[in-house]
C-alpha cells in the first residue's frame, strides 16, 4: 500500500482562482474573447532598464551562485531605497533577497515560530498566507475584518484572538486595496512587541498607492519582519525575485535555512532587479494607469449592479460585495465569464468564511480592457 499523503499536504487549499484561469483559457481556446480581470500581476514586462541589465548579465557574468542572503550590491540597494522612500536607516545586513516574497514567507515563518504557534492575519486576505502555515504545521488565526475597519487588523480584533505568536499585515492588501494608517500600523507594532509577537508585515504593494501614504514596519518597530517583492510595483513577477527586512538576530538563522533550502536567490533575476530601481519614470507611468483603471471601473461598475465596491487606496483590486446577486461566488464568476466573457476571482479564495458573497476585480491590464470590461457587464447584467 502507498503511503499516504502527508497531513501539512493534504491540509492546503487550492488557488480557486487557478481554475478560473483554466475557464478563461479554455474559452480562449474556442475562439472567444475574455477579459481578464482575475490575474494578479502588472501587464507590462520589466522596465528597460532592467532589461538591459539581464541583456548584460547573460553576456557578461557566468550566472553562477551568489550568496545566500543575495548579492551585496543588491542588498546595499535595498538598503538606500528605505532611506530614499521612507527616511529610514536600514543597515544593507538586514535585508534577505528572497525568490520572491513567496520565497520569503516560509523562511520569515520558521524563524519565527515552531510548529502549532497561532499566527493571526485579516479575513479577507491573500490565500497563500494560511497555506504557507498549514504546511509548516502552523495555525493561520482568522481576523474578521469588514469595511468600516478597512478590511484591516485592529488592536481590538488582537485583544480576542486569544494567545498568538505572530500577526500578518498587508497593506494595501490584496484583495482589498485598503491599507492602515502609519498610527494603525505603530498600534499594531507597539502592542505586537509589548507581547513578543511577531509581526509580519507584507509590503509588497508599496509603490502602488492613489490615496494616503504607506508607512513601512521598519520605520516603526525594531522586531517586525518587511516582506517585499519585484513582482508588482517593479512589475517583475516572473523572474522570480523579492526580499525580507529583518531584525538583526534573525540574519543568521534565516541565512542558515535559505543556505539549504535554496542555495541562492537566481542571479540573472539579481541583476536585473538591481537595475529595476533604475526604471521608476516608467513604472511610475504604470501607477497613472492603474489609477486611471480604478477610477474608471469605480465609475463605470456601479451601472452593471456592481456598486458595493471597496475604494482600493492601492494594489491593483477592487473587492466587491455580491452579496445582493448571489449567495455562491464561485458560481457568479464562472456565469459572468461563459455569458459576459469578463474574468474575476471569487471570494471565496480570500475568506473561506463569507467569501461566498463577494468577488476581487484586477484592474492590472489596459485601460481599454476596462472599458471593455465595463461594457460588457453592463449589457450581462440588462439581460
Ligand atoms: C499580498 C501578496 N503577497 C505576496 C504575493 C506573492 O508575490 P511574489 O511571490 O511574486 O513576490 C502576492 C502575489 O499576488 C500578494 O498579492
Amino acid at each position: 500500500m502507498a503511503r499516504p499523503v502527508s497531513r501539512r499536504a493534504g491540509g492546503v487549499d487550492p488557488f480557486i482562482v487557478m481554475d478560473v484561469m483554466a475557464a478563461a483559457a479554455e474559452k480562449e481556446a474556442a475562439g472567444d474573447t475574455v477579459i481578464h480581470l482575475e490575474v494578479g500581476q502588472p501587464s507590462t514586462p520589466a522596465p528597460r532598464a532592467a532589461l538591459a541589465a539581464a541583456h548584460a548579465a547573460l553576456d557578461g557574468d557566468r550566472i553562477g551562485y551568489v550568496a545566500a542572503l543575495g548579492m551585496p550590491a543588491l542588498r546595499e540597494r535595498i538598503a538606500r531605497h528605505y532611506r530614499d522612500t521612507y527616511g529610514a536607516e536600514v543597515s544593507p545586513e538586514r535585508v534577505i533577497v528572497t525568490t520572491g516574497s513567496s520565497g520569503g514567507f516560509p523562511l520569515a515563518f520558521l524563524a519565527s515560530f515552531d510548529a502549532g504557534d497561532r499566527v493571526a492575519l485579516a479575513a479577507p486576505g491573500y490565500p497563500a498566507y494560511r497555506n504557507i502555515l498549514a504546511a509548516l504545521n502552523l495555525e493561520a488565526v482568522d481576523l474578521p475584518t469588514s469595511a468600516a475597519d478597512r478590511f484591516q487588523p485592529t488592536v481590538a480584533a488582537l485583544e480576542k484572538a486569544g494567545p498568538i505568536a505572530g500577526l500578518i499585515v498587508a497593506s494595501p492588501s490584496n484583495p482589498t486595496g485598503t491599507m492602515v494608517s502609519r498610527a494603525e500600523l505603530t498600534a499594531l507594532a507597539q502592542w505586537c512587541d509589548a507581547r513578543d509577537v511577531r509581526l509580519i508585515s507584507d509590503e509588497i504593494y508599496h509603490g502602488i498607492v492613489y490615496e494616503g501614504e504607506t508607512t513601512s514596519a521598519v520605520e516603526v518597530s525594531d522586531h517586525a519582519i518587511v516582506v517585499n517583492s519585484f513582482s508588482k510595483y517593479f512589475s517583475m513577477t516572473g523572474w522570480r525575485v523579492g526580499w525580507l527586512v529583518v531584525p538583526d538576530e534573525l540574519v543568521r538563522p534565516i541565512e542558515r535555512l535559505t543556505q539549504n533550502f535554496f542555495i541562492s536567490v537566481p542571479t540573472l533575476s539579481q541583476h536585473t532587479a538591481l537595475a529595476a530601481f533604475d526604471g521608476r519614470d516608467e513604472l511610475d507611468g504604470h501607477v497613472r494607469r492603474y489609477k486611471a483603471n480604478r477610477d474608471l471601473l469605480l465609475a463605470g461598475l456601479p451601472a452593471a449592479g456592481l456598486d458595493r465596491l471597496t475604494p482600493a487606496q492601492g494594489a491593483f483590486y477592487l473587492y466587491a460585495d455580491v452579496s445582493h446577486l448571489t449567495n455562491d461566488s464561485r458560481d457568479f464568476c464562472k456565469r459572468m465569464l461563459a455569458e459576459a466573457g469578463v474574468a474575476t476571482t471569487p471570494g471565496v479564495d480570500f475568506d473561506r468564511a463569507r467569501g461566498a458573497g463577494t468577488l476581487r476585480i484586477s484592474f492590472a491590464g489596459s485601460t481599454a480592457e476596462m472599458e471593455e470590461a465595463v461594457r460588457r457587464l453592463k449589457q450581462w447584467r440588462r439581460v
